[in-house]
């Protein structure tokens, strides 16, 4: 018998028929979309990865300044999710292509946290191209499993580095795209003014904010 958050056979088939739908460009949606005349995607996989990075880019536009290619990115996405539904038998090496992916993440910058953003954006995209009839609660909650499955390999390795090493991460939101504030910046140049030590600036900064993730 199958343990609860273990995804069955017939699971396993129901998500790879919705998955090869937009494969086989034969997602409901898609085809009705594709008979209107201004239609520009012929192609469902182009679609999906357009609609999914255009998401992504919506609600969580921090994303954007990391990735160098979308469409090679979005060929790369397809082939891992392709992978995920096809490898359930050869758990041994989908466990080393995500352990794999996780240190790649890791060193592009990726926070752990970001991983559940996606996980709701790949859900979107599912549903935008499959439509409510065949992307159901069941077929939700498959993709879930799915989903949560890949993270319990990807998620603890991205916390491991985060707690060892983070500084990649907190630079990107935090200095890079939310500018310190002016009650942050008196904070840093008080500590200055006595001529305290960088470490010393550093602990200030940490213990004026409350927030000991300031310290970079
Ligand atoms: C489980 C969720 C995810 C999957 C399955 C996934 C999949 C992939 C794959 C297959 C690659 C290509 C790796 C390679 O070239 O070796 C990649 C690269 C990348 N991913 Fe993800 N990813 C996920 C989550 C995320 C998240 C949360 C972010 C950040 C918001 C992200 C940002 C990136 C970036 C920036 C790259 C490199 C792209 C470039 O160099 O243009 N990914 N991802």
């Amino acid at each position: 018998m199958n343990a609860p958050n273990e995804i069955t056979v017939h699971e396993c088939s129901l998500a790879r028929s919705s998955w090869d739908m937009i494969l086989n460009h034969t997602a409901p949606v898609f085809v009705q979309l594709r008979d209107q005349p201004d239609f520009p995607f012929g192609n469902c996989m182009i679609y999906f990865t357009h609609i999914f990075y255009k998401r992504l880019f919506d609600i969580h536009p921090f994303a954007k300044g990391m990735f160098k290619n979308v469409q090679s990115q979005g060929r790369a996405l397809v082939q891992i999710l392709t992978i995920a539904l096809t490898s359930t038998e050869d758990r041994v090496l989908y466990d080393q292509i995500l352990t794999q992916l996780a240190h790649v993440h890791n060193k592009k910058g990726v926070k752990a946290a970001e991983y559940g953003i996606v996980g709701e954006v790949l859900f979107w995209s599912l549903r935008k191209c499959l439509g409510e009839e065949v992307y159901n609660t069941t077929l939700h909650r498959i993709w879930i499993k799915l989903f949560s499955q890949m993270l319990s390999i990807i998620i603890p390795i991205a916390v491991q580095y985060e707690v060892t090493d983070g500084r990649g991460q907190e630079r990107r939101f935090i200095i890079k795209n939310i500018p310190l504030s002016e009650q942050e910046n008196l904070a840093i140049l008080r500590t200055e003014e006595f001529g305290h030590g960088e470490d010393n600036a550093r602990r200030s900064r940490s213990v004026d904010m409350g927030n000991t993730h300031r310290i970079h």
